[in-house]
């Protein structure tokens, strides 16, 4: 019996990931004996092979764009221990509806948080900086030499960065804003943070209504949850300085994406920058038609380093998991 016991804890338990990752998380869960399905098809995975998965599988490891909500959740099979989401959004599944289920759900936070916090940087002074329209202008043959108006840009040094959410990757943000760029920080959030208003020389406001008429620039690091859909809409747009810049590396529809078009056009704001966009991979109307737009394909994690490390935390959690022991970094506890 004893024996038998041992065969079947030695054999390891059966890990599907819904897409090719980086190779240095399948390599841990297989040596820690788990038994590695990774999806090799180029498309997304469907919702019934999805379901067929949570129905067979002790572990999952899916990407943020793959739904797994509570109808997929009561489909699960008895044995499905924890679902460990290669993002550190998890807007995609139901956690909620998993713990009832006592299916521990985890992301991958801290280990992408300098990466979104680089491109979020990158984003803004490509905007403030015209660096996109600059490119395409050489592109075009259109550059005949220096000129004192040419492509004119805004200049950050004092300007005030408004950051809504404050979390590991607002924080970096307002860091990299103030020590890099000259620029001075405010935010807006449920809590103040004494810390980072020490080290960021930080202004609060406890209403995001009370700072983005304030602001210069508005940087969006809130995760996707009922109450910040749309958080960004044609009235907070309007209140808006006519100047600013919006930039968003979280979510697409944290911004209502249509009436931020219209505001565009009508220079109701001045510009914005996004990595993240409500219906991906589509965009809304008129969007890639504006010139005062940076547009980037929901990137702001993907360097080498921070995939490699994405991919080897999801791992670590799934083993811990299946060993029986605390998740590292669960959301559903
Ligand atoms: C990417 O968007 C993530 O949530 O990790
Ligand atoms: C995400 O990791 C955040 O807390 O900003």
């Amino acid at each position: 019996m004893a024996g038998l016991l041992k065969l079947f804890y030695d054999n390891g338990m059966k890990v599907f990931v819904t897409y090719q990752i980086p190779e240095a998380g399948i390599k841990k869960l297989q040596e820690a004996g788990h038994e590695v399905v990774v999806r090799q098809e180029q498309a997304l995975i469907s919702r019934e092979e999805l379901v067929a998965a949570l129905k067979e599988y002790d572990a999952i490891l899916p990407l943020l764009t793959d739904k797994i909500g509570a109808e997929e959740i009561a489909q699960a099979g008895k044995q499905l221990k924890v679902i460990a989401n290669y993002a550190v959004g998890y807007d995609n599944i139901d956690a909620k509806a998993a713990a009832e289920r006592g299916i521990v759900v985890t992301n991958t936070p801290d280990v992408l948080t300098d990466a979104v916090a680089d491109h979020t940087i990158t984003l803004m002074t490509a905007l403030a900086r015209r660096v996109v329209e600059a490119d395409q202008f050489v592109r075009d043959g259109k550059f005949k030499g220096w000129r004192p108006m040419l492509l004119l840009g805004t200049g950050l040094r004092d300007k005030v960065l408004g950051i809504v959410g404050l979390g590991r990757i607002g924080s970096e943000v307002g860091r990299r804003a103030m020590t890099g760029l000259g620029m001075k920080v405010a935010y807006s959030d449920l809590q103040p943070s004494a810390e980072f208003e020490r080290e960021a020389e930080a202004r609060f406001y406890p209403e995001l209504d009370s700072m983005l008429p304030e602001v210069d620039v508005v940087s969006l690091h809130v995760p996707l949850v009922e109450a910040t859909k749309h958080l960004i809409n044609k009235e907070r747009l309007a209140a808006m300085k006519e100047t600013s810049l919006l930039i968003n590396t979280a979510r697409g529809a944290v911004i209502d994406e249509a009436a931020l078009v219209a505001a565009l056009k009508d220079k109701v704001i001045a510009g914005a920058a996004l990595d993240v966009f409500e219906n991906e991979p589509d965009l809304a109307a008129g969007l890639k038609e504006l010139s005062n737009v940076v547009l980037t394909p929901h990137v702001a994690s993907a360097t080498r380093e921070t995939r490699s490390k994405m991919s080897e935390l999801a791992a670590d959690n799934i083993i811990a998991v299946l060993a029986g022991k605390e998740a590292i970094t669960p959301v559903n506890k």
